[in-house]
């Protein structure tokens, strides 16, 4: 039995997290064993990692220090948390995975993809996700509703134009393989967005199933 990955992609503000727990509830209600789980993070090291990435500090932290404690994080989550899950059936929501690493360290920093692809293959093996979901929204609306939920992490604390180089990686991203992307308009109003969601859930029940 081999269960389903879901990652949830976007930048902060987007809504994930309770769009998250919408399809949870959905998919529970349909009997299935749902995990929920985020990165970076999901396991109580990984947190831990999860607070060096997003505390703000004196000292800058370099690019390359900032990528391989993302996939540090994520070789642990992998060990305890995702693989476990899958190989057991269940269905793995994640709140961001590589795609974020591509976004934010490739996009954002600048680091190349090719370096990034190397990791990911030395991490994940041939494991990927089976459907991501991408909440896109305008830079400045992501922005303002991150500053609106107070103090700003590491990665919020960056300006327009990181943001911008990270929405245009998860586009490109979308746009090249789109049997694997739903794009979904965050800047819609909330019972919109689940609207598009309740589209998704045939599919994702379908794939379960099948
Ligand atoms: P969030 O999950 O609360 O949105 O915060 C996590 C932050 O970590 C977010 O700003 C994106 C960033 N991040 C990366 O830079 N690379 C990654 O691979 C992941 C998973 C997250």
């Amino acid at each position: 039995m081999s269960g389903l990955f879901i990652t949830l992609e976007g930048p902060e503000g987007a809504g994930k997290s309770t769009n998250r727990e919408y399809l949870a509830e959905h998919l529970r209600a349909q009997g299935l064993d749902v995990v929920l789980t985020r990165e970076p993070g999901g396991t109580p090291l990984a947190e831990r990692i999860r607070e060096l990435l997003l505390a703000p500090s004196d000292e800058k932290m370099d690019a390359d220090t900032e990528l391989l404690l993302v996939f540090a994080a994520r070789a642990q989550h992998l060990a305890e948390v995702i693989r476990p899950a899958l190989a057991r059936g269940a269905v793995v929501l994640c709140d961001r995975f590589t795609d974020a690493t591509y976004a934010y360290q490739g996009g954002g920093r600048g680091l190349s993809l090719a370096r990034i692809a190397t990791l990911e293959n030395f991490v994940q093996g041939d494991l990927r996700p089976d459907l991501t979901l991408v909440f896109d929204l305008p830079v400045e609306i992501g922005l303002s509703r991150a500053a609106a939920r107070g103090r700003l992490d590491r990665f919020e604390q960056e300006g327009q134009a990181f943001f911008e180089a990270v929405r245009q990686a998860y586009l490109a991203r979308a746009q090249a393989a789109p049997q694997q992307y739903r794009l979904i308009d965050a800047a819609l109003p909330l019972a919109q967005v689940q609207q598009s969601l309740d589209a998704l859930l045939p599919q994702i029940l379908e794939r379960c199933r099948g």
